[in-house]
């Protein structure tokens, strides 16, 4: 890990979710939004993680819209907005909720969830302890953390490591360590606090390789191998690269080359809030947005 490409690119980061906030309106389209989150961050010569995911009321993650989806943002939605930034690899993972609605103690339980979390964050703190915490603060706003969504370690080029953060005590003696990189993520419902997977969103990742006879086929897999590496892409990015390319993409789908991640749904159709930051351990916070 280079930290020196992690600090700018937390603070790119920064800069898009102040961006989300500014555009995450009423009336607005989402795509808009998306577009504009991702020439933010080619103009400052990094790279997006994973695609953004813009997701709204019960859906918890993993909504990342394809052309087809006309989203407009509309009264009493809660959206997430939740983003990775990586500079060779180097990544930075965050997320704000925007309310859209009189949802204020969803936002303020995940958000003060967070900067609890991140005071327990020192070399030598178990990670069931960072747990405990987030979940005793989103049961004072009488509200429940979701269970089986976790923060993470990063490694390079691998948004999520061997390490998860847990949003309740799940009595995981680990112990933080000084110079690792970790996102936390504490996800506030008025649900059950368990999500389920949904509909297919439109992120893929490459899972295997595999020989291919279709040369157009093949020369999408090239691309996604050098471009993404194993990080997660939107289909939507390869069909604006290979206009016209959709029946070569569902060949590596078919395949099973590309793996398809599902959306995230609160199993009683909760309303789901969530905030985000990266840190060094004991050294800083790479992502500051997230916290105001
Ligand atoms: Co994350």
């Amino acid at each position: 890990m280079e930290t020196e490409k992690l600090v700018r690119a937390g603070k790119i980061a920064d800069e898009c979710l102040k961006l989300g906030r500014r555009e995450i309106r009423i009336g607005n389209k989402a795509l808009d939004v998306l577009r504009k989150i991702e020439s933010l961050v080619e103009k400052n010569n990094a790279k997006l993680a994973f695609p953004t995911n813009i997701s709204i009321n019960e859906v918890a993650a993993h909504e990342a819209l394809s052309f087809e989806d006309n989203l407009i943002f509309k009264k009493n939605d809660l959206v997430k907005l939740d983003l990775g930034v990586h500079i060779d690899g180097n990544i930075v993972d965050c997320a704000i909720t925007i309310d859209l609605g009189n949802n204020n103690d969803l936002v303020l339980a995940s958000k003060q969830a967070l900067k609890e979390a991140l005071k327990l964050a020192v070399p030598g703190t178990e990670l069931r302890e960072i747990g405990k915490k987030i979940n005793e603060v989103i049961e004072g706003y009488n509200l429940k953390p979701v269970r089986n969504l976790y923060g993470h370690s990063i490694e390079k080029y691998n948004i999520h490591g061997g390490l998860k953060v847990p949003n309740y005590d799940n009595g995981d003696k680990t112990k933080l360590e000084k110079g690792q990189l970790i996102a936390i993520e504490p996800f506030a419902t008025d649900g059950f606090g368990l999500i389920e997977e949904g509909k297919p969103s439109d992120v893929y990742t490459l899972k295997k390789l595999k020989p291919l006879r279709n040369s157009k086929a093949k020369e999408i897999l090239e691309f996604i191998k050098e471009e993404y590496k194993t990080l997660p892409f939107a289909k939507r990015w390869i069909l604006e690269r290979f206009p016209n390319s959709n029946t070569y993409f569902n060949i590596l789908v078919k395949e099973e080359i590309l793996a398809n991640y599902g959306n995230l749904i609160e199993k009683q159709k909760g309303l789901v809030s969530q905030h985000e930051t990266t840190i060094l351990v004991g050294e800083r916070i790479l992502v500051n947005e997230s916290l105001k």
